[in-house]
């Protein structure tokens, strides 16, 4: 079967069971490895996509639900950008709040749709967001701290690109 959905601000025809989780579909026929499946219960947020904007766990959502709806991946973050770093990915990396990586294409969804739904989060707001997403090897202080340096430079309402 075939299922529509829109990938990153493209219409994509993609050959899949429509109970098919839609992280497997994003991985394996859009090549969008970005989004990750880690525990694939619902649990750490790893495999967070924005579904029409908002925060989406796709391990668990069967594409057929996503059919012509609007996704987007971790990948259009830099897209966006011009194919540098986001300024949000920038934020990341200059506070050295990554390590192993897993966990943050679920991290930096959630933020892209905090600071897309309001400019200025404050530190709960920040936290609140990230409340989903489990990381195994970094505190979460430095991403939080990332996070605050795009509201105190007044950089979020360009967060997403
Ligand atoms: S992989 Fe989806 S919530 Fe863990
Ligand atoms: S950086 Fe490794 S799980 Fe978060």
């Amino acid at each position: 079967m075939t299922v529509e959905i829109e990938v990153n601000g493209e219409v994509r025809r993609l050959s899949a069971d429509p109970m098919t989780p839609l992280a497997e579909v994003l991985r394996t026929e859009c090549f969008l490895t970005g989004t990750k499946i880690a525990c694939a219960e619902g649990f750490c947020g790893a495999c967070t996509v924005l579904l029409d904007g908002a925060p989406a766990m796709s391990c668990l959502l069967p594409a057929g639900l996503a059919a012509g709806r609007s996704v987007r991946t971790v990948e259009s973050l830099a897209d966006a950008a011009g194919g540098t770093l986001s300024p949000l990915q920038a934020a990341m990396e200059g506070h050295d709040a990554v390590q192993c990586g897993m966990c943050f294409p679920g991290i930096l969804m959630n933020l892209t749709a905090l600071f897309e739904n309001g400019p200025a989060p404050d530190r709960d707001a920040i936290r609140e967001a990230l409340d989903g997403n489990v990381c195994r090897c970094t505190g979460y202080e430095r991403i939080v701290e990332a996070a605050l340096s795009l509201v105190a430079d007044g950089r979020s309402a360009e967060a997403k690109a």
